[in-house]
């Protein structure tokens, strides 16, 4: 596991339901909001084809691939709705006092 890496300060991040893209160290990584307010960091390219996750419609925990429908548990990386069958990396992610989001990328799938 790396060391964490600020992306950005929670201010700019959607404040309701929604997902954004952050380039870590040469990785497309998607911070996302779920319906709950919690914050997600995980692998922003479909493991079923070269899309952008964040483009697609968050429900609960789940991300939906807008291109041809899997989902995915944005905690755990598992995909839950064919045609994808294999895991996104999900990354750790904290809030600092200061509002600073903190992302630890890890190289394995995490849950699955
Ligand atoms: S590219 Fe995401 S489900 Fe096909």
């Amino acid at each position: 596991m790396s060391e964490p890496v600020r992306v950005c300060s929670v201010d700019e991040l959607p404040s309701e339901v929604g997902a954004v893209v952050a380039e870590i160290e040469g990785r497309r990584v998607a911070i996302a909001r779920d319906s709950a307010g919690e914050l997600h960091a995980f692998d922003d390219t479909c493991s079923h084809a070269n899309v952008s996750l964040a483009e697609g419609e968050i429900e609960g925990q789940h991300i939906e691939c807008w291109l041809h429908g899997s989902q995915f548990n944005m905690t755990t990386g598992a995909p839950e709705q064919l045609p994808a069958t294999i895991p996104i990396a999900v990354h750790e992610l904290r809030v600092d006092e200061d509002g600073s989001v903190l992302v630890t990328l890890r190289t394995t799938t995490a849950g699955v």
